[in-house]
């Protein structure tokens, strides 16, 4: 008997050692990807950079056309070159990225006080956020703070919520799912010296959030139209789905990464169920791809034909790692490696540009708004972002 117990437990404890070093071989693997797709990245934007007009930031490139697209700094989509270049740097130490980082802030730097959409926390979080986490430089921390009041203006406190976009022929009082994205500009800067009603405010939204976005397989709707006067929910829609009904898949990505973010600062227990529950919807549709890379919506005409949208791969794996970070055990390891497998699959052939393509993009194979026709199966900097972030997120929790 006890041979029989001495020979199992050597057995268990071979399996168990030939697992370690399975694991071992894989975080060298992930290690090597890792710090070679930032080696990658830096050479790229180094290449990326002599196309940027001073006064704008990189949005995408037209293949076709060979046209650099970049955007005056109000455009939603500011913040990410600079936050990418701050990535960048913090990994690779080089000198002419950290410049350009930067000098890009300058160029944002007003938005400090727009007030036309609630873009605020993509636009200065992203950039400013990751320039005073890496620098500590105090004068990066006063514009996040004048950044997150100019958000905060846009608060509407009868129905409980922050206002996306202002009245516009299609809606009176618009909340898109995106909007879970900039509470983290709010929240952080009420834990770093700012007021406490930002928090407060990040708070009461992802509730009424919580309340009126999510149908009941805890997929989201992209547009909820308010009566800001009474807090009445007018209509259930879309923008960039393909439908009221359907499931946007960056918007997916949105609400998933918004709530693990709010469970981040907020230990609030709902988030968090909340985020496992966007999760498993993702994580098992029918229609999410082998290569975990979605369609630009779960309920895409022409699937499996319908066009990728990477840039949902990238906040998808980003928001699942530090998902990841709040779970344990099984639950963790299917976060983790989803994650993975997504980050693996947007640093292959069909998803990574080659050096000195894709206008100096890191991704190809993003859409940014079918139904307009706009962006279509292009680069866009935030799918380089937040794939940047994946990366290092990887680095840093799972080495
Ligand atoms: N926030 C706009 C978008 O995701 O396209």
């Amino acid at each position: 008997m006890k041979k029989v117990c001495f020979f199992a437990l050597l057995v268990i404890a071979q399996l168990s050692e030939s697992d370690v070093m399975a694991q071992k071989k894989d975080n060298v693997d992930m290690a090597k990807l890792v710090k070679d797709n930032f080696a990658f990245a830096d050479s790229q934007y180094r290449y990326m950079m002599k196309q940027v007009p001073q006064d704008k930031m990189p949005q995408s490139y037209e293949e076709k056309n060979k046209k650099f697209v970049a955007y005056q700094r109000t455009w939603w989509c500011t913040g990410f070159y600079p936050g990418a270049l701050w990535y960048i740097y913090e990994q690779t130490g080089d000198p002419v990225i950290k410049g350009e980082a930067e000098r890009t802030l300058k160029v944002i730097e007003p938005n400090k006080t727009y007030t036309g959409n609630h873009d605020l926390g993509f636009m200065m979080y992203c950039s400013f956020g990751n320039a005073y986490r890496i620098t500590r430089n105090e004068s990066y921390k006063d514009i996040i703070i004048q950044s997150a009041a100019a958000l905060a203006s846009r608060y509407r406190p009868l129905a409980k919520v922050i206002q996306s976009w202002n009245t516009n022929q299609y809606f009176k009082g618009p909340v898109i799912i995106d909007n879970m994205m900039n509470l983290e500009l709010l929240y952080w800067t009420s834990l770093n010296g700012g007021d406490a009603k930002y928090k407060d405010i990040a708070v009461t939204h992802s509730n009424t959030t919580l309340q009126h976005h999510f149908r009941p397989d805890f997929s989201s709707y992209h547009v909820i139209d308010y009566n800001m006067q009474t807090g009445d929910v007018i209509r259930k829609a879309t923008w960039q789905g393909a439908a009221d009904c359907s499931a946007w898949s960056r918007g997916q990505g949105w609400g998933l990464y918004g709530y693990v973010m709010m469970y981040r600062f907020s230990k609030d227990q709902r988030y968090l169920d909340h985020a496992r529950k966007i999760a498993s919807f993702i994580l098992g549709h029918p229609n999410l791809p082998q290569d975990k890379i979605p369609y630009w919506d779960f309920d895409a005409p022409y699937i499996p034909h319908a066009k990728r949208d990477a840039s949902a791969g990238a906040v998808i794996a980003s928001a699942l790692l530090e998902l990841g970070q709040y779970t344990k055990g099984a639950e963790k390891e299917k976060y983790v490696s989803n994650a993975k497998d997504m980050i693996v699959s947007l640093s292959g052939e069909k998803y990574k540009a080659k050096l000195g393509e894709n206008g100096g993009f890191l991704l190809k194979h993003s859409t940014g708004a079918l139904p307009s026709n706009s962006e279509v199966d292009v680069p866009l900097i935030y799918a380089d972002y937040y794939y940047l972030e994946a990366l290092k997120r990887y680095k840093d929790w799972y080495l």
